[in-house]
């Protein structure tokens, strides 16, 4: 089975693709991504994620190289021509990656006329493990260490890798980042508690990506009359929680169920985190049958 992927306006082996050492991203992480998640061969939530893209790429002051239908094309076609490598259910997330290009020299400074490099693969999604509906996860929390433009999805991951796989190495599959003593998110994820039934998750800032999986999670609690607040959580609040939830575009929303070693609320995945479950489960299958997007 062949990965194909799309690199500058061709679909390629992913064998045959290749970039130039000199490129930006690979200097100096100078780029930013998006990673779209696809039920049955159908995008969720497309319009938010090239929103988001966009501003991302004005955030570090590069143009969008592609329309959004130009962008759409690219992505179903990935889709199409990965068919093969992904299970029964047809479930795959997009990888997009815009750098600023290549320039002969090394300069900090932006190089004058120069191309963007357009990167884009389709991943199979596993089907979620039934384990984590049982046992949910561990996560740790950190100190937060990135920059303050955290807003911007930036390749740029490298405090994010140091802190995730510092949670790895306490077998926990998270780190919960915080920043002046409140609850910022996860090292790729967005962050949820639960107290008295009330979900509550962090307000949106620049200290945070604006996650597209936590803004459906709030509109299918608006929607399904869960009670919700996004407020500022404190690290002591997040350590008193009866529930604790992340949430991303492959992971989905997971319930952590150790925080630090200690079982959060009664240490099993709580009665708010199943209702979130199956509204969200149900809302893939609209996306699926072509009822959501
Ligand atoms: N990461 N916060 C951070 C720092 C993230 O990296 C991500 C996602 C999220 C959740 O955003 P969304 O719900 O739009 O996926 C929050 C992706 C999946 C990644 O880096 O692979």
């Amino acid at each position: 089975m062949t990965t194909t992927v799309y690199l500058n306006g061709s679909f390629v082996p992913i064998e045959e693709a290749r970039v130039s050492v000199t490129d930006r991203g690979f200097l100096f992480g100078d780029g930013v991504y998006e990673v779209i998640p696809a039920y049955g061969g159908r995008l969720l939530r497309l319009p938010h994620h090239l929103r988001r893209l966009q501003d991302s790429l004005d955030g570090i002051r590069l143009g969008n190289p592609l329309s959004d239908h130009e962008w759409e094309n690219i992505f179903n076609e990935l889709l199409t021509r990965n068919r093969d490598r992904a299970g029964a259910d047809n479930d795959q997330s997009i990888y997009l990656q815009v750098t600023r290009g290549t320039a002969l020299k090394r300069d900090h400074s932006f190089p004058e006329q120069i191309e963007p490099t357009v990167y884009a693969a389709a991943n199979p999604i596993p089907a979620p493990d039934p384990d984590i509906a049982i046992r949910g996860v561990a996560a740790v929390t950190l100190q937060d260490i990135r920059w303050q433009w955290c807003d911007i999805k930036a390749i740029t991951l490298l405090a994010n890798v140091l802190m995730r796989q510092q949670a790895v190495d306490q077998s926990a599959a998270e780190a919960l980042l915080v920043r002046d003593g409140l609850v910022i998110e996860g090292s790729s994820s967005n962050v949820f508690v639960v107290n008295d039934g009330v979900i509550q998750t962090p307000p949106k800032s620049p200290l945070m990506l604006p996650g597209i999986t936590r803004d459906l999670a709030l509109e299918l609690a608006a929607l399904h009359n869960l009670p919700y607040r996004e407020t500022d959580i404190s690290e002591a609040a997040l350590h008193d929680a009866d529930e604790i939830w992340i949430s991303s575009s492959t992971r989905e929303i997971v319930p952590v169920t150790r925080l630090d070693g200690k079982p959060v609320g009664g240490g099993e995945p709580g009665p708010v985190w199943k209702t979130m479950a199956r509204h969200y489960r149900a809302y893939k299958d609209d996306v699926r049958s072509g009822r959501a997007d």
